[in-house]
């Protein structure tokens, strides 16, 4: 049997209940597949952390993310834990995305059935993307580097030419597995940038133009940023995969969770080619932890996004299908507050007893034909 060693970091806020969901759900779909296994390694790491030993992340832990099969993280980060220069100390993103080279951000955004968009009249199908942030340079390559002086702060970009090529070429590849956009079915990548403006941007779509002519079979699109956030909000469907910046990336790709039902059901994929860290695209949201209100459906879908990296594409489909399958029967219904109103818990359930009931069915038919 395959054996997968996953480090999980649980985070801070509401990340240790929307993870325990998550690892129930992985728990209960190894076990009724019964072809792989995979072992959880706990590590701390994030705000809580830091304020008990004075570092987000030990050696030893990123050690074990180093040797990992996958890392599974929860949300880190508290607003009342910072450095001294303002900026939050709880929060991992340099560590392990430039730690680990995890040079594409993936994050799908998808409408599922029964859920409200924040957009009049869009129906599952509607709205099914996926946003490709560039992940390890661009605004947030300055992070921690600003140029303080009696004036002001400096906050450089940075776009190379090798990490724009790796990206872009990341974006085409998944292009080219996905259905198309879901207005007319057309493969379809957007560069989206401010090209018109900076220098840096203008190096950015220009790679984009010389990879694009490697991908004959992909349509190639272009925006600004700034009509991109109305296109998005306009005409979600004509989108199917987005290349960006990634300090756009962040703040689009939160958009584009709005008109998908809220930052709750949208996962997010870091990956390099030799690590992967699996996690929301959401905060740890304080004020709604320990209170089972969370919404665990985008860190079970992160969960769903492991599995298919590991190469486990059908437990991963399993749980796409089966959260689906709930939502379409209204087994579980996301308040517009964006919290599901029978609790964390009880979302798990349904997930699990979703999965269980259509192994079950899949085994019968087996006997029965
Ligand atoms: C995200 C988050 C992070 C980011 C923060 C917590 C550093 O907003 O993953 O989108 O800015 O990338
Ligand atoms: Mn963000």
């Amino acid at each position: 049997m395959k054996t997968y060693d996953i480090v999980v970091l649980k985070g801070d806020g509401i990340g240790p209940e929307i993870i325990d969901a998550t690892l129930q759900v992985l728990e209960a779909l190894a076990k009724s597949m019964g072809t792989f296994q995979l072992n959880f390694r706990f590590h701390s790491a994030g705000a809580r952390y830091y304020r008990q030993t004075g570092v987000n992340i030990s050696p030893e832990t990123f050690a074990a993310c180093q040797a990992a099969d996958a890392i599974l993280k929860g949300p880190m980060g508290l607003p009342e834990v910072r450095y001294s220069d303002g900026t939050e100390a709880g929060i991992l993103g340099g560590v392990l995305r430039q730690g680990l080279d995890l040079y594409a951000n993936v994050r799908p955004v998808r409408l599922f059935p029964e859920v409200i968009s924040a957009l009049a009249g869009k129906t599952f199908g509607d709205i099914n993307y996926v946003i490709v942030r560039e992940n390890t340079e661009g605004v947030y390559f300055s992070r921690g580097q600003g140029e303080v002086t009696s004036t002001g702060v400096k906050d450089v970009i940075s776009i190379t030419r090798a990490g724009t090529e790796r990206i872009v070429r990341f974006a085409f590849e998944l292009a080219r597995k996905r259905q198309g956009a879901p207005r007319d079915n057309s493969k379809r990548v957007t560069c989206v940038d401010k090209s018109n403006v900076l220098r840096s941007f203008a190096l950015f779509r220009q790679i984009f133009q010389e990879i694009g002519e490697e991908y004959p079979d992909i349509e190639k699109d272009y925006l600004y940023a700034d009509a991109a956030a109305q296109a998005l909000v306009l005409w979600p469907e004509r989108f199917d995969v987005i290349v960006c910046e990634n300090f756009l990336g962040d703040i689009l790709s939160d958009l584009g969770a709005a008109t998908a039902g809220g930052l709750g059901f949208c996962p997010g994929a870091n990956l390099g080619v030799k690590h992967a860290v699996f996690e929301t695209i959401h905060g740890s949201a304080p004020s709604l932890a320990g209170r089972d209100k969370a919404n665990p459906i985008a860190a079970i879908l992160a969960g769903a996004m492991m599995l298919e990296r590991l190469g486990e594409r059908e437990s991963a489909q399993r749980i796409v299908t089966a959260i689906e399958d709930i939502l379409r029967k209204k087994k579980v219904w996301i308040d517009s507050d964006g919290c599901p109103i029978e609790g964390t818990k009880s979302v798990t359930e349904e997930v699990i007893r979703q999965i269980e009931e259509t192994e079950k069915r899949s085994q019968s038919s087996v006997v029965s034909s």
